[in-house]
């Protein structure tokens, strides 16, 4: 059985030595690997740049922008068809629509960037990816967690988001621990206690591994 887990931060360049970014350590994703090659998955881990070590066994793939996670991600969904996807990477939704081939000098007035959007790895698995496995995607929220994962596992044709409340300084970006909330395409939720985020990630594989099989087979 095939996983893919995509993990970590992107970098979406502004000049040749400046980036827009984001706090996310890897940590989950890696934790996600690490859980599926125990169970004996076969695992790809499609990661942006983070300093935690690919677990052993792990066929690591290396991306920086989500440009090239959107790449990655449908040539894999392409070549090798994973039978469950877990979108555990915190893309950026934005980059800057232009990238200097220059370092940008500083000027003393203000300097105005304009943003546009990145493609949505996530939201194009079914729509143009064409995925049919069980599909997994993570909700960063700060607010409203159930109600905002709810309508992203609607509007992504999710089998299962994981909510997490990204607001609290001892759960989500680089912490150690993470407390989820498993929300379900029924509309039922199930809270899974504060606990490190291995052993998280292990229990996330058990349930996604059930859940996958009974999709299978009904
Ligand atoms: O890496 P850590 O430091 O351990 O922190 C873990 C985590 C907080 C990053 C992780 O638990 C988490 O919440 N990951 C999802 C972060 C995120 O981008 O959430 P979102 O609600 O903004 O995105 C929703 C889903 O769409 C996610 O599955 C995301 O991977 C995906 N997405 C978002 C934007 C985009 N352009 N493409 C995507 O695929």
């Amino acid at each position: 059985m095939r996983i893919l887990i995509t993990a970590g931060p992107t970098r979406e360049a502004l000049d040749p030595v400046r980036f827009l970014s984001n706090r996310s350590s890897g940590k989950m994703g890696y934790a996600l690997a690490e859980a599926a090659k125990e169970e004996g998955y076969e695992v790809t881990l499609v990661s942006g740049p983070v300093t935690p070590i690919s677990p052993e066994g792990v066929n690591l793939v290396k991306v920086e922008s989500a440009q090239q996670m959107w790449e990655a991600v449908q040539s894999l969904c392409k070549s090798a068809a994973p039978d469950i996807a877990i979108h555990a990477a915190a893309v950026a939704d934005y980059r800057p629509k232009i990238v200097q081939s220059q370092k940008i000098k500083k000027r003393d007035e203000a300097l105005t960037l304009e943003l546009e959007r990145t493609p949505d790895v996530l939201g194009s698995m079914r729509t143009v990816f064409g995925y049919q496995g069980f599909l997994v995607g993570f909700a960063a929220e700060t607010e409203h967690l159930v109600e905002n994962a709810m309508t992203k596992l609607q509007r992504k044709s999710c089998d299962l988001v994981i909510a997490n409340d990204v607001s609290r300084a001892d759960t989500g970006f680089d912490s150690e621990e993470n407390e989820v909330i498993l929300c379900f395409p029924s509309g039922n939720t199930e809270p899974l206690p504060k606990q490190s985020k291995r052993s998280l990630a292990r229990e996330i594989i058990r349930r996604v591994a059930t859940l996958a099989a009974e999709k299978e087979h009904p």
